[in-house]
């Protein structure tokens, strides 16, 4: 039988109870197709923090890096300042670890409404392939205050010159800023993941970007999707700004099929396909290296004033688990968890609140894991 090692991080919140039906349908599907998963629980979050000051240590992160793949609930925690846990846990990891994919399947299941009316489970199915590690999640920024170095309306001034010629009055005295960076490799080697996942699928790419505004980083991110797509002649592409793409996501989701983007917007505009697809409590994601360590969770937050109250809907979590072992080479396994899924979302009598239903959040892992069971 195979046997696998599953480091699980349940985080904060609403974290620890999605994860243990994550946990449970899993480990009903490694009974059904002959593995075994051994889990391995790590305290990391806002309590572990609290009490000893850790984050995630370099230590933790080399002992994880002996694994695949992690499973992670949430991070995130009203006690500690916003950013600390995210920049501390989850961006670490995802640095850490290189994991330069971040998959988000958009889909919308059968047996789930969509806010768009008139779509259907056949016009919204694409996935959104997120760059994970440059843009402007690469944390370089800083402020400026007039006194306390060069006149920052001299900056100001300064840069306007150089860059446009003119000359702006300003009496700026203080500035923040946030400096966003692609690399050649970096951009080269996520819009290759998506060529090959394009040509499984419908072998039409959709690259996203705001090169109209930010000609620097984003008219370097088009080059270097051109010189890519030369090596794929059969796949159809087409570029789109990042605005735009809101636009059509509502109006024609059935226009997509993979989507390949830069970072920040990526992290943008899946919240968006999330609702499209019925919610936040549907949409999952994978943090892959697909030669490293991977990490996978559902996209939404910690939700801490659900917590502990047994009724978030645990679907996200769960689908992520299904990325997580698929990832792993159980794809079989895999399809039959989100075909379980399917079929709860389409029966429609254990449902949580968010889907108009007052079941709770153990009814619906019981009743995946058991049609997960019953599949084989
Ligand atoms: C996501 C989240 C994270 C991100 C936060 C929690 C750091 O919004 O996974 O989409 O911005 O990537
Ligand atoms: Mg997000």
């Amino acid at each position: 039988m195979a046997q696998y090692k599953i480091p699980v991080i349940p985080g904060d919140g609403i974290g620890p109870e999605i994860i243990a039906e994550g946990k449970k349908v899993l480990d009903a599907a490694g009974e059904a197709y002959g593995f075994d998963i051994g889990w391995i629980e790590y305290p990391h979050g806002a309590e572990h923090y609290l009490k000893t000051g850790e984050l995630i240590s370099e230590d933790t992160l080399k002992e994880l890096s002996g694994y695949d793949a992690i499973y992670l609930g949430s991070v995130g925690d009203p006690r500690v300042p916003p950013g600390v846990l995210e920049q501390g846990i989850l961006l670490a990891a995802r640095f850490y670890f290189d994991q330069y994919i971040n998959l988000r399947p958009v889909k919308l299941l059968r047996g789930v409404d969509t806010p768009l009316k008139d779509k259907t489970s056949e016009d919204i199915d694409f996935v959104v392939v997120r760059e994970n590690t440059e843009d402007l999640y690469v944390g370089v920024g800083g402020r400026a205050c007039a006194g306390k170095s060069r006149g920052t309306a001299e900056i100001v001034r300064n840069l306007y010159h150089v860059k446009f010629g003119l000359d702006i009055e300003t009496d700026a005295d203080e500035i923040a800023y946030q400096i966003g960076m692609i690399s050649r490799q970096g951009t080269e080697r996520v819009i290759r993941y998506a060529f090959e996942l394009a040509s499984t699928r419908e072998k039409k790419l959709s690259s996203v970007d705001k090169a109209n505004v930010m000609t620097d980083i984003y008219g370097f991110w088009r080059e270097v999707f051109t010189s890519v797509a030369g090596e794929y002649p059969n796949i159809e592409t087409d570029f789109n700004f990042v605005d735009a793409i809101c636009m059509w996501f509502v109006k024609n989701p059935e226009w997509f099929d993979v989507l390949v983007t830069p970072n920040m917007f990526g992290d943008i505009i899946t919240d968006l396909g999330a609702m499209i697809q019925g919610g936040l409590g549907l949409a999952p994601g994978g943090n892959i290296n697909p030669d490293g360590v991977s990490m996978f969770e559902p996209i939404h937050g910690s939700a801490p004033k659900h917590r502990g109250q047994n009724k978030v809907n645990p679907i996200a979590t769960i689908w992520a688990g299904a990325l997580l072992i698929e990832q792993l080479g159980e794809r079989d396994a895999a399809n039959t968890i989100v075909g379980a899924i399917e079929s709860n979302l389409l029966r429609g009598d254990v449902k949580t609140y968010d889907l108009g239903g007052s079941s709770r959040t153990t009814d619906v892992g019981d009743d995946i894991a058991r049609r997960v069971a019953q599949a084989r």
